[in-house]
């Protein structure tokens, strides 16, 4: 029989991003997403077109990262998934997909939480490429490569960013994450999407308002900004606040919005980096840690990177900071993930079920 190393077929399809990665001894090997744009004219995604498109989607993708990868089917020493949290109809899809192919090569199964999955991109080590987004291409910058070469050490903050989270991770190893803060409303990407939608610029809202934001005055406006206690967060009162100055602003100027947008985007951003960055600072200054990592959808942001590079040369913090591929939602970082866990051995059974909740 043929000798196997250490290659792992990852899936993702917590959302709307249907995701293949394979890792082989530690390297990355390929990463194929395919992405949903059949999301946009609705202003957020379906649940259930997400589910179908999952469908449609799953065999090509994870056909085209083991091409990429130049490995057989035969090869896999197992299969990484995420497990949760997520969409439980697109949960279902990878899942289902993932117990099908272990099932059918007789290997073992490893079930990744997403949250965990985000954190460890910051371990990615490629070898081949960097991945291929089928729709949407992801941009790169140089700043991106800043932190791809050297991991962060233990134990290590990572300002966690998404649609759906915004949390300050206290990392202590691979499988040891405590979150110490966490927002107790809207997540950051929520706000800045909404924020999007009132002004009527399309979705996701966070890569246009944050082109905008590049061409605008971040002290223009001010909105009321939260006060919650410790290291929590709080974005739905900024949204509240966006939305009454805009509504007053456009009793009196119809054409506020299209006069104003990139003035309004840089304002509101600055509005939500600062806040992200303020309870960053109390954390790290608290806990005496200065590797400070950014992860999740919303560190693709131009103004939340220099906020950290800002802070690396203002705090003499460490900082790392994601290439734009692996920030959204990938397989890449399931792939890390369960790279980890197989060489502890930590496998789950077949019956495992997929969750669409559940914390680190
Ligand atoms: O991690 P992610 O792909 O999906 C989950 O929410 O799990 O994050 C998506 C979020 C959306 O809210 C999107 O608008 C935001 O990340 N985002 C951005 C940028 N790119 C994506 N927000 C601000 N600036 C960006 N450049």
């Amino acid at each position: 029989m043929k000798e196997k190393g250490k290659v792992i077929l990852a899936i993702e399809s917590s959302c709307d991003d249907t995701s293949a990665a394979v890792i082989k001894d530690g390297f990355l090997m390929s990463n194929v997403t395919a992405s949903q744009a059949v999301h946009e004219q609705y202003g957020g995604v379906v649940p259930e077109l997400a589910s179908r498109a999952h469908q449609q989607n799953i065999v090509p993708v994870v056909d085209a990262a083991l091409k990429r990868a130049g490995v057989e089917r035969e090869e896999l020493s197992a299969i990484a998934f995420t497990r949760g949290p997520g969409l439980m109809g697109s949960l279902l899809v990878g899942v289902s997909f993932a117990k099908g192919l272990a099932a059918s090569l007789g290997i073992p199964m490893i079930d990744v939480n997403h949250l965990q999955g985000h954190v460890m991109a910051h371990f990615i080590k490629e070898v081949k490429d960097e991945g291929l987004r089928m729709k949407d291409d992801g941009k790169r910058d140089a700043s991106s490569t800043l932190s791809l070469h050297t991991s962060p050490e233990f134990p290590f903050l990572c300002l966690l960013v998404s649609g759906g989270n915004s949390q300050i991770i206290k990392v202590n190893s691979y499988n040891d994450m405590e979150i110490i803060g966490q927002t107790i409303d809207d997540a950051a990407g929520e706000a800045i999407d909404k924020a999007a939608k009132v002004m009527g610029l399309g979705y996701p809202g966070g890569p246009i308002i944050d082109r905008l934001a590049r061409q605008g005055n971040p002290e223009a406006y001010k909105f009321s900004k939260p006060h919650i206690p410790g290291y929590d967060y709080s974005f739905s009162g900024l949204k509240t606040s966006f939305l009454y100055n805009l509504r007053d602003w456009l009793k009196e100027d119809p054409d506020f919005i299209s006069r104003h947008k990139e003035d309004l985007a840089a304002s509101f951003e600055r509005a939500v980096v600062d806040t992200l960055m303020q309870k960053l600072r109390l954390a790290a200054r608290d806990l005496r840690i200065r590797q400070v990592a950014v992860a999740g959808g919303v560190s693709a942001n131009t103004g939340l990177r220099n906020a950290f590079l800002e802070h690396a040369r203002k705090y003499h913090w460490k900082v790392f900071i994601p290439k734009f591929g692996y920030t959204t939602d990938n397989a890449a970082m399931i792939a890390q993930a369960g790279y980890f866990k197989f060489l502890d051995g930590d496998f789950c059974p077949m019956e495992a079920p997929a969750y669409s909740r559940v914390t680190l």
